[in-house]
């Protein structure tokens, strides 16, 4: 009977079943969008249920189309939007409160507090994380705050705790597994990086009771077997990753130097630094980039909170574009000095900038300008924001040796020439841009023993076209000196 990887991304905006064939390669897959709920300004949230339905929907999509048993699918792999936070009944599987998304920013006051309290210290040396709304501790005090009864049902042990992956997992196991991996543990703001554990002085200092927590693995591991109620067959759990890690995964960044760029909903570019946990000194992340065998890799992070949201608000918000695919020949009719800057701080700005009150603002309109012009400056500000962190990057002394490039935006050519414009650098888009979903199936895959090792993964890279910058350094400066004044004027402007 022939055999299958089944890889799970549950992303910000979508979910993603696809089925890998045991050599890696893209067999059927399915996406499905689900609802954004932004109840207030700067407040963004999930339903939980859409995002556990498009997880089952599409799946049964891939099952169908594929014409496959459940029994063919070998072993299955998650990764997942990170940081989202949610708690749940652990009686009856019933979040408490909306999964709160990664991009939310209501707890901005209470990260003020702490850092007036000056614990940022204390909590950068054990997570490698700042204090930002980004990451998971202060919005499941916020949970644990404002839902009636809910700090003493967890000190009595009968909640729990997640991020997507956990409540998946949880779900598919019908409540028998509660577990997460290093990757996603090191997100949340209470997971101490270099001792891989959860960190009892942070738990108290966010008085969060420990009983929440899911048990942390590997990132190839055995997470459970589904249920078989869930599929029709009992199938294995063997790989975990958040999706960002999963992507450096997928792009098989191995070794210290190497990094990747994903561009989905933000873009996230990550610097793999071997076992070395490297401290930024420009206001990066150090995080698990993946954990094998007890072994962990770390990687340097730099997190933007707005790409592909860009042109999602271009296309739904604005109604500029009818669909992504129009935004690259609208660029190419558009002249290179048009002045345009879109900065996309809609939930404010991050790394290097780290600012949660800055909000977004386009500079440089005139009488003619229009809608290409628009579009355009918001391709490139995705561009401007990697240089950016290219910058930050090399001021901890770093400088990638390639990038690696992925994620839904990448179809598009000129966005890709521009940033290697911005860059000065080479830019490599490989064969499989769902590089994300390939990681969970990659870490999977390991575990249930279908790649040996990874060398052997790293043979099943392939380059599909490198782009090599064309601008002068001068033309480069130019371009980047108005974005910097852009960001300037965003940031007084939040002041
Ligand atoms: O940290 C947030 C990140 O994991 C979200 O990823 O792909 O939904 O932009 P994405």
């Amino acid at each position: 009977m022939k055999k299958y990887i089944l890889s799970i991304d549950q992303g910000t905006t979508s979910t993603r079943s696809i089925l890998f064939s045991t050599e890696g390669t893209i067999c059927h897959s399915a996406q499905e969008e689900f609802p954004q709920h932004f109840p207030q300004d700067g407040w963004v949230e999930h339903e939980p249920e859409d995002l556990w339905q498009s997880v089952l929907s599409t799946c049964a999509k891939v099952f169908a189309e594929a014409a496959i048993q459940p029994e063919q699918i070998g072993t299955i792999g998650i990764t997942n939007q990170r940081e989202t936070t949610l708690i749940w009944d652990r009686a009856t599987g019933v979040p408490i409160y909306r999964a709160i998304v990664w991009q939310d920013r209501r707890t901005s006051a209470y990260c003020e507090t702490l850092k007036a309290a000056g614990h940022e210290g204390l909590i950068n040396a054990k997570t490698g994380l700042l204090i930002d709304p980004y990451f998971s501790a202060t919005k499941i005090r916020w949970i644990l705050d404002q839902v009636p009864g809910a700090q003493e049902r967890a000190e009595r042990g009968e909640l729990a705790f997640g991020t997507v992956d956990s409540y998946l997992i949880w779900h598919l196991t019908c409540g028998a597994v509660h577990r997460t991996d290093a990757t996603n543990a090191s997100r949340t703001l209470i997971f101490n990086i270099h001792k891989q554990e959860w960190d009892s002085e942070l738990l108290e200092l966010f008085n969060i009771p420990a009983s929440l927590l899911p048990e942390v693995m590997d990132s190839s591991a055995d997470f459970g077997i589904t249920d078989p109620s869930i599929f029709g067959a009992g199938i294995p759990i063997n790989g975990v990753a958040g999706d960002q890690q999963a992507a450096l995964f997928g792009q098989t960044c191995f070794r210290p130097g190497m990094a990747k760029s994903t561009y989905g909903t933000g873009c996230f570019l990550m610097l793999n630094t071997g076992t070395k946990a490297l401290t930024s000194e420009s206001r990066l992340l150090t995080t698990v980039a993946y954990r094998l065998k007890g072994e962990t890799c770390y990687a340097l992070e730099g997190s933007i909170f707005a790409a592909g949201t860009t042109i999602q608000w271009l296309r739904d918000g604005l109604k500029l574009i009818g669909n992504a695919g129009e935004t690259e020949s609208l660029a190419e009719q558009t002249a290179a000095n048009h002045g345009v800057y879109l900065v996309p701080a809609f939930t404010g700005l991050g790394a290097p900038y780290w600012d949660p009150t800055a909000r977004g603002a386009i500079f440089g309109l005139t009488r003619d300008t229009g809608i290409k012009e628009i579009v355009t400056a918001g391709l490139q500000s995705v561009c401007y924001q990697t240089k950016d962190l290219q910058k930050a990057m090399e001021s901890d002394g770093v400088r990638a040796t390639a990038l690696r490039v992925d994620g839904g935006m990448v179809v598009n050519n000129w966005v890709l020439q521009f940033l290697a414009d911005m860059l000065g650098a080479t830019v490599d888009r490989p064969t499989i841009i769902e590089t994300t979903a390939l990681g969970a199936a990659y870490l999977a895959g390991l575990q249930a023993g279908y790649f040996e090792s990874l060398e052997t993964l790293e043979k099943l890279w392939q380059c599909e076209r490198t782009f090599s910058p064309q601008i002068s350094k001068a033309q480069r400066d130019d371009y980047y000196s108005g974005w910097k004044t852009s960001v300037n004027r965003v940031q007084l402007e939040s002041k």
